[in-house]
């Protein structure tokens, strides 16, 4: 039997539902029953009944999954798929900030451990983001971990005080200007769209900036034939696959997240088979990391 079929079998055998990134291997999404970006991925872990969820991501997609479903085991098929940038903040870090901005929300990016969230007032992804700081009753707002998104959101925002982190995502942070100009020269119809993690220069200049599943909303709906994406290369596979007449271009060299690709078809055999590597939080840590989450997703 081909490996699919075998995931198909411990699937159903298991109870358990697979949830992967839009930025997983093709053939990861492609075993998938669901298939997002952060914000759509918690909403589902949240509402599943399947006993199981197995996260093909990185580590804290998988925590949050946790936090949200306790009662359900989830799997994070690699171990070793961590998110560099969410480890660029402490809870430590966090009790801080928030001692030196005593008058301060402080707002995390889902991109961070379960241990800071649990520290913060609330969460968000890139998909919500200036939706939940504009919600936000404080006027001052500590903004963690990634630098990149804090400058977004502080351009989209009327009479806040945004107090950036200096944390940044690798892979999204090495997008440059001169590349998205080349770009343009070679494609002068395309539309440029960027995640809000790129650089100022970069979101500065592109036509749309949104989180992975924003841009394949809006290049299904876009009169556009040709797109030029900076965002990780593995969003192109479902770019391509929902829209076959039409055309994306990287900006600059193809980029990649080695932590997102780290998982592959065989880890999620091997995880629904031997039911690993489960994740595993101390209940204070779970409640009061609910409490940011369950705030974000009331907001939207
Ligand atoms: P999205 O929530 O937009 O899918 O982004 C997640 C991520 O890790 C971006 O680097
Ligand atoms: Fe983390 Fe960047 Fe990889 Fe997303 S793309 S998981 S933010 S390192």
């Amino acid at each position: 039997m081909s490996i699919e079929k075998e995931i198909k079998r411990l699937k159903y055998e298991r109870n358990a539902v697979i949830l992967a990134h839009n930025y997983q291997r093709p053939e990861v999404q492609d075993v998938a029953d669901f298939v997002g970006d952060s914000l759509e991925l918690s909403i589902k872990a949240s509402e599943t009944d399947a006993n199981i969820i197995v996260f093909a991501g990185v580590k804290f997609m998988a925590e949050t999954a946790k936090i949200l479903s306790p009662e359900k085991m989830v799997l994070l098929p690699n171990p070793r798929a961590g998110c560099p940038m969410a480890d660029m903040v402490t809870p430590h870090d966090v009790r801080k900030l928030r001692k030196k901005y005593p008058d301060a929300a402080i707002v995390a990016y889902v991109n961070t451990t379960a241990e800071v969230k649990a520290e913060v007032d609330i969460c968000c992804t890139s998909a919500n983001a200036v939706k939940v700081v504009e919600k936000l009753p404080q006027k001052r707002i500590v903004f963690l971990p990634d630098k990149n998104l804090a400058y977004w959101v502080s351009t989209q925002v009327k009479n806040k005080e945004i107090i950036p982190y200096q944390g940044y995502c690798y892979v999204h942070n090495g997008f440059r200007l001169k590349d998205l100009l080349k770009a343009k020269k070679e494609h002068p119809d395309a539309e440029v769209l960027a995640h809000p993690e790129a650089p100022p220069e970069v979101v500065e200049n592109a036509d749309f900036v949104l989180s992975t599943s924003g841009m394949i909303r809006h290049a299904k709906k876009s009169r556009a034939k040709e797109f030029i994406i900076a965002t990780e290369f593995g969003l192109t596979h479902r770019l391509k696959k929902e829209n076959p007449g039409k055309e994306f271009y990287p900006m600059g060299a193809p980029r990649f997240c080695g932590n997102m690709k780290i998982t592959t078809i065989e880890d999620i055999y091997n995880s629904l088979l031997k039911l690993q590597h489960e994740i595993i939080l101390n209940k204070e840590i779970i409640e009061k990391a609910r409490n940011a989450l369950e705030k974000m997703v009331e907001v939207v």
